[in-house]
């Protein structure tokens, strides 16, 4: 049941990621002005509290899974699982501060710069398509971390 949650939630997070990388935004990209800001908006405001829902739920069912396999009876670094697992929470961690850097700071900068008609808003826009696409690598690299875990459970 556990493991069907964590399952689930990891799902939404990078099938919602995929979605808006590859669907939503592009479309949005098609509009221009006034028009453009508001869809941009309106996508943050609604997939932030679902996406970060199910990043919330991926890490409290995966702490626990990671509990049920007594990762956290054993010294640190025991087993191939262990290992793996600390790399992938490492990579968790990376992910959520990338992309609260995305959504909550950079996101809402470029924003206001364009509103502004601020100079500098170009290379906020760099900086935030970068970031992005890291947190899209670290996306998928966590679930094949993952899928690598499960390996050494039987
Ligand atoms: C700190 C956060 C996390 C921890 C400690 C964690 C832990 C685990 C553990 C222990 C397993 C294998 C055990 C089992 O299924 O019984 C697993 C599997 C998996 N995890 Fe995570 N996880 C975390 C976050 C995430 C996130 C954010 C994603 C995706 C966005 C994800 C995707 C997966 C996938 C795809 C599997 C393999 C499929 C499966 O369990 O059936 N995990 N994780």
């Amino acid at each position: 049941m556990l493991r069907i949650v964590h399952l689930l939630s990891a799902t939404v997070w990078v099938g919602g990621t995929i979605a808006l990388v590859f669907v939503g935004v592009p479309a949005i990209r098609d509009l221009e002005g006034e028009a453009r800001a508001a869809a941009m908006r309106a996508l943050g405001r609604r997939w932030r509290p679902l996406g970060w829902s199910a990043m919330g739920v991926a890490i409290v069912s995966g702490l626990w899974l990671t509990d049920i396999h007594g990762g956290f009876n054993r010294a640190a670094l025991a087993t191939d699982f262990d290992r793996t697992l600390i790399l992938k929470s490492a990579l968790v961690a990376l992910l959520c501060a990338g992309a609260a850097v995305h959504d909550y700071v950079l996101g809402p900068r470029l924003q206001r710069e364009l509103r502004e008609g601020a100079p500098q808003a170009p290379s906020t826009r760099r900086r935030l398509v970068a970031v992005g696409w890291v947190n899209l690598s670290l996306t998928l690299a966590v679930p094949v971390l993952g899928a690598i875990v499960l390996t050494y459970l039987d």
